[in-house]
């Protein structure tokens, strides 16, 4: 299906401009009249990147009606939970949240709660959430995020608990107004939901199918972007290999890639997330010709033994793969290839567990995200038998852990006494005296330098290395 027809533009169709938001602007502005200051929202972000930017879009649709931001939840007048349900631990984390605010409402009767996000996505959790935690006042989804200010105008105008998931995911919204959390590099979609339903995995359920935006949406964003002095961008999908199978006129991924490294003023571009089955040797070129596409691609391998891989529905070999990483490699030299891993799918044998292991030693992975098997509800792997105990599982993944620690270590050790250039993001949580960036290839590097410096594009010489990061110093010359 065409996307084309199902573009809402947020600002001239929906209800930005409505009369109950109108009204709540000016409310808002009375209240800021009367207090010296605006109503504050304090929004609490689980999950991916996708959840982050969504955060970045409620923040913005709260700031045009005339809210301002807080890093205080205890002093908020909104408090909004944007959820994830990837794992069970995130859901438990989400529900422990929960529980502190109640208390935190309790003493502040006129705050309003608000949960959305993945989670929300699941009448049953929304039916626990509006029974366990009935002090939330709005509930609303990943496609409904628009229909925010007319939600809070129901709670203080009509004082009314207000729920809306209506199923609109196969419309995109356009130009919903945000409030990116940096302005030196920006997280933008190019597609929403996943046509893949891999066997363990919820996002297909919750986000709904996938959905390219026009290209032409996409660079217009980017160019605003670099006019605004973004330097790095990170193109976000589930799969963006797939990007532009389903628009009118098919585009491809690698095609979107050199019309925005044409873009003035961004230096870098980024993507997460790349699916081993639609990596093109189109897009392999694509990343070897274009200079501010960054030399790391993340590309998960879930599993090496191919009998798991064909239960997890991945659509691609052991063989396959280790292929693609070759590819890579020899197109592009210094390429960092990161991953992700899940250990203990159900029916995973010690010779399955082996075969992951041999995967992370052929592939040389710079890092990985490394996961337990969580079993979710709804999803094709729940219902297999030979679920892995919780022992084999954890001994599973420390022993991945030992073979894959020192892989990664020796990987940043090679970095030592050489120059990269480093985006500076800000200061080191480890110590006040460093900063904090990454160079192209994602590796972490903490250096000793001003705090004016975040932002910017510093050279930087690795002094030493550890798994998680390395060190340097800021050099003039390359
Ligand atoms: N669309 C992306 C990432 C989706 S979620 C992709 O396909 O790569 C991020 C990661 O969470 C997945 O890559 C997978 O490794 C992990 N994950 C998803 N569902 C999981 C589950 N039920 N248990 C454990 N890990 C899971
Ligand atoms: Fe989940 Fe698979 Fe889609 Fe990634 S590709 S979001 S793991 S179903
Ligand atoms: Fe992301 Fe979690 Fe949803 S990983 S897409 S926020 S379920």
């Amino acid at each position: 299906m065409s996307n084309k027809k199902d573009i809402i533009n947020i600002n001239k169709d929906t209800n930005l401009t409505s009369e109950k938001v109108i009204k709540l602007k000016n409310n808002n502005e009375q209240y800021f009249i009367l207090n010296g200051k605006r109503k504050t929202y304090h929004i609490l972000t689980y999950g991916c990147q996708m959840n982050e930017h969504d955060s970045e879009k409620i923040a913005g649709m709260l700031s045009s009606i005339g809210y301002d931001e807080t890093s205080d939840e205890h002093n908020a007048d909104l408090v909004i939970f944007n959820t994830c349900l990837i794992r069970e631990n995130a859901e438990l984390k989400v529900f422990g949240k929960l529980g502190e605010v109640k208390g935190l409402k309790r003493n502040k009767p006129d705050m309003i709660v608000a949960v959305c996000g993945c989670m929300m996505q699941k009448e049953e959790i929304r039916d626990k959430v509006l029974k366990s935690f009935s002090f939330v006042d709005i509930i609303f989804g990943t496609n409904t995020i628009h229909e925010l200010p007319n939600l809070i105008y129901n709670v203080e105008v009509n004082k009314k608990k207000s729920v809306d998931i209506i199923d609109n995911s196969d419309l995109i919204f356009e130009d919903m107004p945000k409030s990116r959390k940096f302005n030196y590099k920006a997280l933008v979609n190019i597609t929403y939901g996943c046509n893949n339903f891999c066997t363990y995995c919820v996002v297909p359920y919750v986000r709904g199918r996938e959905k390219s935006r026009e290209p032409i949406e996409i660079i217009n964003e980017v160019n605003a972007l670099a006019q605004e002095g973004c330097k790095e961008i990170t193109l976000l999908g589930q799969n963006v290999n797939s990007y532009g199978n389903n628009l009118e006129n098919k585009f491809t991924f690698a095609k979107l890639l050199y019309e925005l490294n044409k873009i003035t003023g961004i230096e870098r571009i980024r993507f997460m997330t790349s699916h081993p089955k639609d990596l093109t040797d189109d897009l392999v070129m694509a990343i070897k010709d274009c200079d501010k596409v960054c030399n790391h691609v993340h590309l998960p391998i879930q599993a090496g033994s191919n009998d798991v891989l064909k239960r997890m529905n991945r659509k691609y070999t052991k063989e396959h793969y280790l292929e693609l990483v070759k590819k890579l490699k020899s197109a592009v030299p210094d390429i960092a290839i990161t991953t992700d891993i899940i250990v203990g799918f159900p029916g995973e044998t010690e010779e399955d567990f082996q075969e992951t292991l041999d995967v992370v030693k052929k592939a040389e992975y710079d890092s990985a995200f490394t996961f337990l098997y969580s079993m979710r509800e709804g999803t094709k792997a729940a219902l297999m038998e030979d679920q892995i105990p919780d022992d084999i599982k954890h001994n599973r993944f420390d022993r991945l852990l030992e073979v894959l620690y020192p892989i990664v270590l020796a990987k940043n050790e090679g970095c030592i006494g050489k120059v990269y250039p480093v985006l500076v993001e800000s200061i080191s949580k480890t110590s006040d005296n460093f900063l904090t960036g990454r160079t192209e290839h994602f590796r972490l590097v903490h250096f000793k330098g001003s705090e004016d410096l975040i932002g910017q594009m510093v050279n930087i010489k690795i002094t030493s290395a550890k798994t998680f990061h390395m060190e340097g110093d800021i050099v003039k010359d390359k």
